[in-house]
């Protein structure tokens, strides 16, 4: 088996050779951010974008960025030299490992950069034909979800309530108003109109939920960006979930009941018809040499 190659702090290495140190505040507080993108046949798919919102997210957290964006799309095109096809590149930068354990962040400390490469297994037909189930719960966290933090736990404890059950995402709702999904964006369609909620520090802004919003503009469809209520959640005709590895999903069952006609709707084809043509169109702009 050929070895998985990563990327620790400027050096590539096997991935299983890789060691980190127990004090890394990545490590003992989650002090840190990440990126997910995905990569087809080599091209990423708006690794700019990514890049852009790493270095948001380490504004938030008061972290100095050890790379351009340029910089960063150079490294992650060389890390991708050893990984060819679909694949997903994880990108986490923690503020690195200091002598002990203290919560003040410490001066002049070297941030601890990791990079991984894995198999992008995109949504199966199955997925995308028949749309997925989801719950809903509170939303629980934090109110910097805006910021893509390693700190994770939130999501995961909201995620699991829904894999508990069978489910694909936990949908989340704040004082009676959609939020997102424990890993993706949340859509509603009403009467071939999509919403979405707004881009404050309570929901991630996803690169994926931005694209759609673009697609929308390019393609015709009618999308407003405004608070949603529980209400039209639970009443909509298309409710969708987006991410860089679930692309677009139709939710087809909400809570176990129906969600419109209980089967993706017009509006959902429609988008996932102008995803796919963008993704090609990524695959055919592709310089041969990248
Ligand atoms: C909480 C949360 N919201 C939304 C998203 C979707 O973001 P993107 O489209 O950039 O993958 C993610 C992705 O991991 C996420 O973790």
């Amino acid at each position: 088996m050929t070895s998985n190659i990563a990327h620790f702090n400027g050096e590539l290495a096997p991935l299983d050779r890789i060691s980190i140190s127990p004090l890394d505040r990545g490590f003992i507080f989650g002090d840190g951010v990440y990126e997910v993108i995905p990569v087809y046949e080599g091209a990423m798919l708006r690794g700019r974008e990514h890049f852009e919102r790493l270095q948001r997210s380490m504004d938030e957290i008061r972290l100095a960025n050890p790379h351009s964006v340029d910089e960063w799309l150079a490294i992650t095109q060389q890390l991708l030299a050893h990984h060819p096809g679909n694949q997903s590149v994880y990108i986490q930068v923690t503020r690195g490992a200091p002598p002990k354990r203290d919560h003040v962040m410490p001066k002049d400390l070297k941030p601890t950069v990791f990079m991984m490469v894995q198999p992008l297994a995109s949504p199966p037909r199955e997925a995308i034909e028949n749309g997925v189930a989801c719950i809903t719960h509170e939303d629980f966290r934090w109110t910097k979800c805006h910021i893509k933090s390693t700190s994770l736990l939130g999501n995961v404890l909201a995620r699991q309530l829904s894999a508990d059950v069978g489910a694909t995402e936990t949908i989340l709702l704040r004082d009676g108003l959609v939020t997102e999904a424990s890993s993706s964006n949340v859509f509603v369609v009403k009467d071939a109109v999509v919403a979405a909620p707004p881009q404050d520090n309570l929901i991630l802004l996803g690169i994926t939920y931005d694209l759609v919003t673009r697609l929308a503009a390019e393609g015709a469809v009618r999308l407003e960006i405004r608070p949603i209520t529980e209400a039209e959640l639970r009443s909509a005709d298309e409710v969708w979930l987006t991410s860089s590895t679930k692309e677009v999903l139709a939710v087809t069952t909400l809570d176990g009941k129906p969600v419109g006609s209980g089967k993706p709707g017009p509006v959902f084809r429609r988008m996932h018809a102008l995803y796919q043509e963008h993704k090609a169109r990524l695959r055919k702009s592709r310089p041969v040499t990248a």
